[in-house]
């Protein structure tokens, strides 16, 4: 395990924009504010018996950063790049770095929008993927990694 202790950590890393979450599109996003799933987070990763660290940013290079701090020093990453899920080699390459278990969230059903939506850079780099069960995927995800950390899964 990577922390100091044994409780295991993981790492929520939320992309631009996400930082809105409850004032856009109600639709796709539904209406909890990210300060509101952030919480819930934390309280189903302590539920699960680990500590989770969220960070958002709307800056490329703040996310690739966090995902740098993260080797090492995590032992899961769940991610929701945002828009840079469609257009980001630099996040892709980050995520190359780290050697635990990476789930990729997304809110909305990527694949019932727009076509430039469909494609996911990180796709074929991610241990799993989640996508179209709005701020429940997040929850889903950090208990998926509890259950992957527990079992010292690695793809
Ligand atoms: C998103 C989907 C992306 O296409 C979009 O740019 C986002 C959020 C989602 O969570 O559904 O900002 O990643």
């Amino acid at each position: 395990m990577s922390g100091s202790d044994e409780t295991p950590r993981i790492l929520i890393i939320h992309g631009p924009n996400l930082n809105m979450l409850g004032r856009r599109e109600e639709t796709w996003y539904g209406r909890a504010t990210l300060e509101d799933i952030d919480r819930e987070i934390k309280q189903t990763a302590q539920d699960c018996g680990m500590v989770a660290q969220t960070f958002q940013s709307n800056y490329e290079g703040a996310l690739v950063e966090k995902i740098q701090e993260a080797i090492g020093a995590y032992d899961a990453l769940i991610i929701n790049p945002a828009a840079y899920t469609h257009t980001s080699v630099a996040i892709r390459d980050a995520l190359l770095m780290l050697d635990v278990p990476i789930i990729e969230v997304h809110l909305s059903n990527i694949y019932r929008r727009e076509p430039f939506r469909h494609k996911s850079l990180i796709a074929d780099v991610v241990t799993a993927r989640i996508a179209g069960f709005g701020k429940e995927g997040y929850m889903v995800a950090v208990q998926a990694a509890a259950d992957m950390v527990r079992r010292e899964f690695r793809d």
